[in-house]
């Protein structure tokens, strides 16, 4: 409720701005007022906490990689209301992403266009805030994972080895893995999802992921037959689950910003993510769980991607329209609901 207010009073003034700019003062803030949402943010109702891929979530929704690139406020999205948070994507060697402008809000559409090109200060410096949280005591209580992916300078035929690195430079710390082998702007990346590459990189991520599971994020732009090989990899190669989707390079519906090239996110992603949550599901036929992801902004939306099968969900676009207090009142009414 007062996160609503506050958030009313706030929203003009970071829509008046850049969106990335709005995205780094926001980020700034949070770690300093996380007392205060650690008092007005909701825990979601114990009636809807799960077990998703060996973890215990404390409510169906989670929060999506990219939007706390280097985990800098991992606690505080445990006080909003999530019921696990993904951190990163990290890449093994620091990088600067592409240049700026490469965040752009739709508000119309409640849609953004990214093309930042995993900007992030690297896994190592991801591992020393994690490692500080653990050593204080102070890691919350639902999961954290951290999202790997490749680092832009090194070639496909080394990625492997580069995530690998990363994995070591995070050994212990996250309660899972997450490989991005989806976002569409590293060149390349997405080769990563066909059989062999996949097979292979799946395969020595999760040996050296000690037992912690791991989880594959894939596209909404794969056809429905790479969709469901991508799956079978995944099942075959020991991952612990399957997150669908990420950003689509394709505009469904009327989109504005045409123009600009990036991953499109947010309410015009939903009814195709959902296809492919369905399509993920039916591949999976029960051997390893579905996060669903794309587009959701509200308890129905949520829901209903649960109803498609997944077993959790994953947001981003939906907490830059809807505002600090979506994860607690999404929470809030499914518990009502049931
Ligand atoms: C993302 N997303 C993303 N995913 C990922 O695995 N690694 C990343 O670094 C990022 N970065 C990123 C930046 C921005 C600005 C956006 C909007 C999105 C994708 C995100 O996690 C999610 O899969 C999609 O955005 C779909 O969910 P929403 O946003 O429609 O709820």
């Amino acid at each position: 409720m007062m996160l609503d207010i506050l958030w009313r009073l706030l929203r003009p003034v970071l829509f008046s701005l850049d969106a990335e700019t709005a995205h780094e003062q926001t980020m700034r803030l949070i770690p300093l007022v996380r007392p205060l949402l650690g008092l007005l943010g909701r825990r979601p109702d114990p009636s809807l906490a799960r077990t998703v891929a060996g973890l215990r979530w404390a409510g169906p929704v989670g929060l999506a990689a990219g939007l706390d690139k280097d985990g800098v406020a991992i606690r505080a999205w445990a006080s909003l209301g999530f019921g696990a948070v993904e951190v990163g994507t990290v890449t093994a060697q620091p990088q600067p992403g592409n240049p700026r402008p490469r965040l752009f809000r739709l508000v119309p559409e409640r849609a953004l266009i990214n093309r930042m090109g995993f900007n992030n200060r690297g896994a190592a410096a991801l591992a020393d805030r994690m490692r500080a949280l653990r050593e204080a005591g102070a890691w919350p209580e639902i999961p954290v994972g951290a999202n790997i992916g490749k680092s832009k300078v090194v070639p496909n035929e080394e990625a492997v080895a580069d995530y690998l690195a990363s994995m070591d430079l995070l050994a212990g710390l996250p309660d899972y893995f997450t490989v991005n082998v989806s976002s569409p702007n590293t060149p390349g990346l997405r080769a990563l999802q066909e059989r062999e590459p996949l097979r292979r990189l799946l395969g020595e991520v999760v040996g050296r992921a000690a037992g912690r599971p791991v989880l594959l994020k894939i596209a909404p732009d794969l056809e429905p037959e790479a969709l469901a090989e991508a799956v079978d990899v995944a099942a075959t190669s020991g991952c612990a689950g399957v997150i669908a989707t990420n950003t689509t390079l394709s505009r469904p519906g009327a989109t504005g910003r045409l123009d600009e090239a990036g991953g499109l996110s947010g309410e015009p992603l939903r009814p195709l993510a959902l296809a492919r949550i369905r399509q993920a599901v039916a591949a999976a036929s029960g051997r390893l769980p579905i996060i669903g992801a794309g587009g959701i902004s509200s308890a129905a939306d949520a829901q209903a991607v649960l109803e498609a099968g997944a077993a959790a969900t994953q947001l981003y676009s939906g907490l830059i329209f809807g505002g600090p207090g979506l994860p607690g009142r999404i929470h809030a009414e499914m518990a009502a609901a049931r």
